[in-house]
Parts: structure tokens; C-alpha cells; sequence
């Protein structure tokens, strides 16, 4: 039987120039680089210049995704930005990018899943294409956290940083089973109830203002070890696929402690984990890609890998997609 996938054909990335390290972290706030690796696993992450919005950031991921792919910016008819640091409240930093890029057809929408928004956005995609309505996607996640981080609590400033990330999808035929290149299948979750434990406590509707990034990281990192587990299992046990199976487990990088758990409890080897939180921090929907592109470049990732991405964010939002690359 023939099906329609949606096919990674382009990736890229990008990180704002300016490094901020733990050492320099701990000149302004009560830490360490000695605390912030031990708890974390992250020693530097890269922070946006004055002036260089998520949009700006989005859209050097989006051309270096398209050149990847040997595309022109009009071969592309749907844009899907992933992202919780929108340039303004409205427009979509989507049509921002639209714009740059020079493309007037299609569609272009932000997606808002915070940390997960990657997976949402694969999984929007994915169901966009495969139903036949659009032929060849953009999704990119893109954040500016240090836009929405309170720099005086050492309990969050220490763990976000801003980049982008992006794939190109495209429509294609495919057998209908796992030996199919392009994304074999997505599960998305979330549960409103927990909304108090991550969240930022600014918006336009609420306080007209932008606010800044709240967390109780202790029931955050509860809460995401089970439940990236669960849709992780949820996921496989679907699809047919074993742990053993999977080449590459690429999750979003929020911790490396829960990354390591997770790993461990799927029985997936340290060589066969991506991890970029050490150099990157953690860059909410950013991240994924952003992995994605290191084992790219460095060539580890490479054309019919099986790969597993998962994520945890504010909401909580939760998701995973296994794609053959
Ligand atoms: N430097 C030094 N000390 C610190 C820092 C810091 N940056 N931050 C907190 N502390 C102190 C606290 O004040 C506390 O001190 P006290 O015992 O005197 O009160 C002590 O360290 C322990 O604090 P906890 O918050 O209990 O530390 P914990 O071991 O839970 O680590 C952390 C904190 C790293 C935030 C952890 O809870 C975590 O990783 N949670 C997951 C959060 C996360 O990943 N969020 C991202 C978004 S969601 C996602 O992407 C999955």
C-alpha cells in the first residue's frame, strides 16, 4: 500500500554569537560552574544581542534548513514556528520569517507548547502534509529566553539559552511500514492541571506586560521523568519498535540528569544519546533541531536512522516522534 510521509529532506541551525559561560554566570549571581554542571550537566549557552529577535534567529535556521535541502524559499508552502518568545504578540514570528524569506503563498503559523513545541510542530506538520493539503513544510523552533528570565533567581537563569533550529518536510510516497524514510509517528500530550509549575507570569490579556519565566523545579523534574517515559513507551509499543531499534535518541535538552535517567531506563546506550545541553543550555523549542543539526554536521546522523525525539515543557505539554531520517 502506498501512504504519504513526510520526509526530512533539509536540516539546519543557528546560535547567536555571544557565549555566556557559568563562570561569568556566577560573577552576577549566587552560583557555580561546580553546581549548575553537577545539577545540570550545562557549562555555557548562548545569548541573543540587543536588537536579535527570534524571528532573526529563526531565519538564518530556516535558510541554512532550505540550502540543506537544495530549496528555494518558494518551493516551501507552509511555515510552522515553534516557539514561547514571539517577537510581539502578534503577528506570528511565522510571517516575520514568511516575509524575510520572500515567500507570499502558503500559510505560516507559531505554535505555542513551550519546551515541546518542536514535536507539536512536526506532529501539525506531519498531519498537514500527509492529509494532502500542503507539499513541502518549514518547522522551526526558535527562542530568545533570556528575554523572559529573571536574571536575579539563580533557581532558572542558569539553565536557558536562546538559538533555533529547523527541518524541511516533504510529501512523499511511501510502503506504510517502519522502512519508510520521514516521520512514522508523533504523540502529543498535555495537562493543563500543572500550568502553575512552569509558566511565565506575564501576558497581554493578564498584566500587559511580558513577565518572566516562574518554575518549581523540583515537581517539574518529577513530572518530566514520567512522563517523557510514558509517551516515550506509548510511542514505541505503537509503532513496533524496540529500544534496540532506535539509532538515535535525541531529546529535548532540558537537564542532563533526566536525559541520562531516561536513557538508561530504555536501556539506550551514552553513544547512541545526542547531547548539546552542555554547550547550549537548555533552548526550549529550539533544541531538538538544534541537536539534530550537531549530529548531522559531525556526520553521526545519517540518511534511514532510526531516530527518537522526545520533550517536556511548561503546560506540561509532553511529546514524542520517531522518525527514519
Ligand atoms: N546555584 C546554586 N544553588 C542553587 C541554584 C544555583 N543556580 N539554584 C538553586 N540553588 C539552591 C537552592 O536555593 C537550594 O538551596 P537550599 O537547599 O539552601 O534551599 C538548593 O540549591 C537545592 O535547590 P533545588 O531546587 O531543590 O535543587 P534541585 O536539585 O532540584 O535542582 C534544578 C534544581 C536543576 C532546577 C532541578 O530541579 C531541575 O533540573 N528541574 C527540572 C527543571 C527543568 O529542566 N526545567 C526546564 C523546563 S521543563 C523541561 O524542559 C523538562
Amino acid at each position: 500500500m502506498s501512504i504519504i510521509r513526510s520526509v526530512v529532506t533539509g536540516c539546519g541551525a543557528y546560535l547567536p554569537e555571544k557565549v555566556l559561560t557559568n563562570e561569568e554566570l556566577s560573577q552576577t549571581v549566587d552560583t557555580s560552574d561546580e553546581w549548575i554542571v553537577e545539577r545540570t550537566g550545562i557549562r555555557e549557552r548562548r545569548i541573543a544581542a540587543e536588537g536579535e529577535n527570534t524571528s532573526d534567529l529563526a531565519l538564518h535556521a530556516a535558510r541554512n534548513a532550505l540550502s540543506d535541502a537544495g530549496l528555494e524559499p518558494g518551493d516551501i508552502d507552509l511555515i510552522i514556528l515553534a516557539t514561547a518568545t514571539p517577537d510581539l504578540t502578534f503577528p506570528a514570528t511565522a510571517v516575520t520569517v514568511q516575509a524575510e524569506l520572500g515567500i507570499t503563498d502558503g500559510a505560516a503559523f507559531d505554535i505555542q507548547a513551550v519546551c515541546t513545541g518542536f514535536v507539536y510542530g512536526l506532529t501539525t506538520a506531519d498531519n498537514f502534509l500527509r492529509c494532502g493539503q500542503h507539499k513541502r513544510a518549514l518547522v522551526i523552533g526558535a527562542e530568545t529566553f533570556s528575554r523572559i528570565l529573571d536574571w536575579e533567581d539563580r533557581g532558572t537563569c542558569v539553565l536557558f539559552g536562546d538559538g533555533a533550529g529547523a527541518l524541511v518536510l516533504e510529501a512523499q510516497e511511501g510502503v506504510g511500514d517502519n522502512s519508510d524514510r520521514g516521520i512514522l509517528r508523533t504523540r502529543i500530550r498535555s495537562d493543563g492541571r500543572y500550568q502553575d509549575k512552569l509558566y511565565v507570569d506575564g501576558g497581554p490579556s493578564s498584566t500587559q506586560t511580558t513577565g518572566y519565566l516562574r518554575m518549581e523545579g523540583r515537581d517539574v523534574f518529577k513530572h518530566a521523568v514520567t512522563n517523557i517515559a510514558s509517551v516515550m513507551a506509548e510511542t514505541l509499543e505503537a509503532s513496533g519498535v524496540e529500544p534496540k531499534d532506535i539509532d538515535w535518541f535525541v531529546p529535548h535538552q532540558a537537564n542532563k540528569r533526566i536525559l541520562d535517567g531516561t536513557a538508561r531506563k530504555f536501556g539506550l546506550s551514552n553513544e547512541r544519546v545526542v547531547i548539546t545541553v552542555d554547550r547550549h543550555g537548555n533552548t526550549s523549542a529550539a533544541s531538538i533541531p538544534l541537536a539534530l543539526n550537531v549530529a548531522k554536521q559531525d556526520g553521526r546522523l545519517k540518511r534511514d536512522d532510526l531516530v527518537l525525539l522526545e520533550a517536556m515543557g511548561g503546560g506540561f505539554t509532553w511529546g514524542a516522534a520517531l522518525v527514519r531520517w
